[in-house]
């Protein structure tokens, strides 16, 4: 959670096992699954751990890539760096207020999600049919702090690989007001 109505919302694709990804990049093809992945992040600011920011190689047009990264050295055009995660909160805050939206996007990869599970507001979770071997890894939403609100089935469009379903959560108890 950050400040205001600000909401810290995770956009992930895992498989049924879990895997979210394998050798630095994504364990499957779904070019429509990336489609919805442009609309859902458009127009807002992403928050993403340097691996993940390697694996796609360039800012994504559209939105604000805010790299994580401990790497004083680290430069990349086009992006904004953070050396901590709260720094990159308070970034996707500034970003997304100048661009009049309330959301900020986590697009992973696992140990991003993993820093900031406490404080996300929303997953938008898609669940893909496959079960590939891989190193990367998402827990299924605990029940106890993760209410359902709605699922979309989606059957394989041409060129994916299988069927996936989009599930999005709210948290059930919403997170502490500002600090
Ligand atoms: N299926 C999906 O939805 C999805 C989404 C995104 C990514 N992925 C996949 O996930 C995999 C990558 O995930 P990953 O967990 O290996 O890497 P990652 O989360 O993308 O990046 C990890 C890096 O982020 C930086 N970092 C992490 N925590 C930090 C902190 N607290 N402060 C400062 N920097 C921090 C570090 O960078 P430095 O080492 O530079 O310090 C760390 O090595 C890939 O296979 C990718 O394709 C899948």
């Amino acid at each position: 959670m950050t400040g205001s109505s600000m909401k810290l919302v995770f956009v992930v694709a895992r498989a049924r096992n879990g895997i979210i990804g394998r050798d630095g990049a994504l364990p499957w093809r779904l070019p429509s699954e990336l489609k919805r992945f442009k609309s859902t992040t458009w127009g807002r600011p992403m928050i993403m751990g340097r691996k993940t920011f390697q694996s796609i190689g360039r800012p994504l047009p559209g939105r604000d890539t805010i790299v994580v990264t401990r790497d004083a050295g680290f430069a990349a055009q086009g992006v904004d760096v953070a050396r901590a995660i709260d720094e990159a909160v308070r970034m996707g805050e500034l970003r997304a207020r100048a661009r009049g939206v309330d959301e900020i996007m986590v697009v992973g990869g696992a140990e991003i999600y993993a820093a900031l599970a406490d404080r996300a507001d929303r997953i938008v979770l898609t669940e893909v049919n496959l079960a590939p071997q891989g190193d990367a890894v998402f827990a299924t939403p605990d029940p106890a702090v993760w209410r359902r609100v709605s699922t979309e089935t989606v059957e394989p469009a041409p060129g994916d690989e299988a069927a996936y379903a989009v599930h999005v959560y709210e948290r059930l108890t919403p997170n502490p007001p500002p600090h």
